[in-house]
């Protein structure tokens, strides 16, 4: 038996990166996997290789900061699955600017996205989530993409690494909150490191820019020397982490961060 068989997964944001590779593992492993992405064309691209993997997906466009687009995401994925059991609130912004040079509507744009998105989407997905948990052994779950910049300061990005704080205590408040009510769902978060994606790249460009070049591989060769084990992460090694905290394997953690680092963190 696979890890997911039966189990119906929305992930936000999944059209590329982490949320795409989480996307495509889920579905290898038995899930059907539900795509919401502002990024159309790539989100079906992704559902495309699914399918041609022998995969079931579906994409819907969502712009995780609207309630209205989150409704039409939830409907259209119940519609077609037949129910939920897992949500991935995936979808994330960078901006890689200090205090003094970013601007108020930056700071707005993150907060839309990093934190607003994943309000909308929990009480979005809720209903859904509790209905399946009654059918269940082990209840529905959440991943809440944070980052190791939820847990430790940035120097890169300080407002980044607050909506990043504030989804590593959401993800706590919620879990305790659905643990109170006896809805059975898990609510847990994953903190990567730095990971090779569209973001990551976004990283070292911004890096550069800080210290006043546009070297981004000598910002990349100074990203590289914060990870121990002497690589950068791939977005396969942040699907397997959120694959595990979704799955049945992860059924007595709640409330609790997975550090996906490469040992950044151990400093
Ligand atoms: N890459 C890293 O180094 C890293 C590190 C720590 C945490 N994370 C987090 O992991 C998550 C995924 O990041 P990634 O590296 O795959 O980034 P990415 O930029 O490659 O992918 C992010 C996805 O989110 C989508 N998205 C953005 N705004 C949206 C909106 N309003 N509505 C719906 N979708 C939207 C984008 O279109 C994109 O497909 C993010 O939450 C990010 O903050 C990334």
């Amino acid at each position: 038996m696979n890890r997911l068989d039966g189990k119906v997964a929305f992930l936000s944001g999944a059209a590329r990166g982490i949320g795409g590779e989480s996307a495509k593992l889920m579905a290898s492993v038995g899930a059907k996997v539900a795509i919401g992405d502002v990024l159309e064309e790539r989100g079906r691209q992704t559902v495309r290789e699914i399918e041609a993997s022998g995969g079931q997906a579906l994409f819907v466009p969502l712009d995780v900061t609207t309630e209205a687009s989150w409704a039409a995401a939830m409907d259209a994925t119940v519609k077609k699955f037949g129910g939920l059991d897992i949500l991935v609130n995936n979808a994330g912004i960078f901006v890689g600017k200090g205090v003094e040079d970013a601007s108020m509507d930056d700071w707005h744009r993150l907060v839309a996205v990093n934190l607003t998105g994943v309000v909308l989407g929990t009480r979005a997905a809720l209903p859904h989530l509790k209905a399946s948990a009654q059918q269940s052994p082990h209840g529905s779950a959440i991943v809440n993409l944070a980052s190791i910049a939820g847990l430790v300061g940035s120097q890169l990005d300080p407002l980044y690494s607050l909506t990043k704080g504030g989804v590593t205590l959401f993800t706590k408040s919620t879990a305790l909150e659905f643990g109170r009510k006896g809805y059975r769902i898990r609510v847990n978060s994953i903190h990567p490191g730095l990971i090779e994606t569209d973001m990551g790249q976004q990283t070292f460009v911004m890096r550069a820019k800080q210290v006043g070049t546009n070297d981004t591989e000598k910002a990349r060769e100074a990203t590289l020397a914060l990870h121990p084990l002497g690589r950068l992460g791939t977005a396969s090694d942040i699907a397997k982490g959120i694959v595990f905290l979704a799955s049945d394997d992860a059924s007595f953690m709640t409330g609790a961060g997975l550090v996906v680092d490469g040992g950044w963190t151990a400093h």
